[in-house]
């Protein structure tokens, strides 16, 4: 039950949100080659379009908070891929963010990306106040809403939050296979128990609680997800999302942010995916920090949900062992770095 509980609390703690920070600086990542029998390389930016011939296409929100996690994370997706110069890269960001253009093409000169503007007044009105204030940021819940962001040409994409690293090759995350009546893949968890995710203003109410009379709903985090963005279009999932926040405005039925919703309309209709693609929880304990290990098995990407962020935790010299892991991802240039010297 406590695990259960401390699950929860780790999706939301992903988008813990501070004051505005000045400009960081990012030293350019290597450069990573196709291998034979890729795909011929992308052009880079500044093209900006939206490549139908790409071999993955990634999506991840960027705010200047977590943006020394998502350059990790590119860096990470670039340097486990086979074929990297045939990923493209699709980001939301909350406001225009004035360097974020310039910031990107340095650090990564040959990627292939897209910056997309988020209109926080799509879900202002719809958000309703949760357990952590961070959670109700508008960013957060730019997932729901990638189907109407992203052009068509983008038919299936990779979520990804800005706190994980891959140390496998995303290609294979993105062919998850999906059943024809399936719009979403993610790592399921059968074992948490599900009902602590509603109210029981939820649960008492039949016909809200009917919605999962036909499935057999387990959690998932939507912190790694394919989705098939045709599908989703097709099949107005943002509007079902949209409803279920609309009644939450009205009817307290759950207490998270993003997730519920997410919940509702998709648990126990999504492929799972194997658990090395999300080892979650390397954040730690939400209240004290502690350190996490890894989950028994395989591991194909670390997600540092929870309290704690590696780079927090690094710069103020408290690391937890796995932030070790971490580290050699960082792009964050320091005007002291001792290899500048
Ligand atoms: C990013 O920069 C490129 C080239 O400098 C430009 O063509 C493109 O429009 C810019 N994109 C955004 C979103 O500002
Ligand atoms: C699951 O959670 C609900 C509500 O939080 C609780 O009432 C129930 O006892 C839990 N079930 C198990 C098996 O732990």
């Amino acid at each position: 039950m406590a695990h259960r509980i401390h699950t929860l609390v780790i999706v939301l703690i992903v988008s813990a949100v501070s004051p505005a920070v000045s400009r960081p600086r990012f030293r350019e990542a290597p450069q990573f080659y196709n291998s034979a029998g890729c795909p011929p390389p992308l052009p880079p930016s500044p093209a900006a379009e939206c490549h139908r011939e790409a071999l993955v296409h990634v999506a991840m929100t960027l705010d200047v908070t977590y943006l020394r996690g998502s350059m990790a994370a590119i860096h990470s997706v670039l340097q486990h891929s086979s074929c990297p110069q045939s990923i493209q890269f699709h980001f939301v960001a909350s406001s225009r963010i004035p360097f974020l253009n310039s910031t990107l093409g340095n650090a990564f000169p040959m990627l292939a990306f897209k910056i997309y503007d988020f209109d926080d007044r799509l879900v202002a009105g719809r958000i309703s106040t949760s357990i952590r204030a961070a959670l109700d940021r508008p960013l957060n819940y730019a997932r729901s809403y990638l189907a109407g962001i992203l052009p068509s040409c983008a038919g299936r994409v990779v979520y990804l939050d800005s706190d994980l690293i891959l140390v496998d090759d995303i290609a294979r995350l993105a062919g998850t296979p999906l059943p024809s009546d399936v719009v979403l893949a993610a790592p399921e968890y059968c074992n948490a128990n599900f009902t602590s995710y509603f109210t029981p203003a939820f649960w008492s109410n039949p016909t809200l609680s009917l919605t999962f009379s036909d499935r057999k709903p387990c959690y998932f985090n939507t912190g790694v997800m394919v989705i098939d963005l045709d599908r989703w279009r097709a099949g107005g999932y943002t509007d079902q999302i949209e409803e279920w926040m609309d009644l939450q405005k009205k009817i307290r039925i759950y207490e998270l942010g993003s997730l519920p919703p997410f919940l509702l309309v998709f648990a126990g209709r999504i492929a799972a995916v194997e658990h090395r693609w999300n080892q979650h929880g390397l954040g730690g304990d939400n209240f004290r920090g502690l350190c996490r290990d890894l989950h028994p098995g395989p591991v194909s990407l670390l997600h540092w949900s929870g309290k704690g962020k590696p780079w927090v935790r690094l710069d103020a010299g408290r690391p937890c062992p796995l932030d070790a892991l971490w580290a050699p991802y960082d792009l964050l240039q320091t005007p002291f770095n001792i290899e500048d010297s």
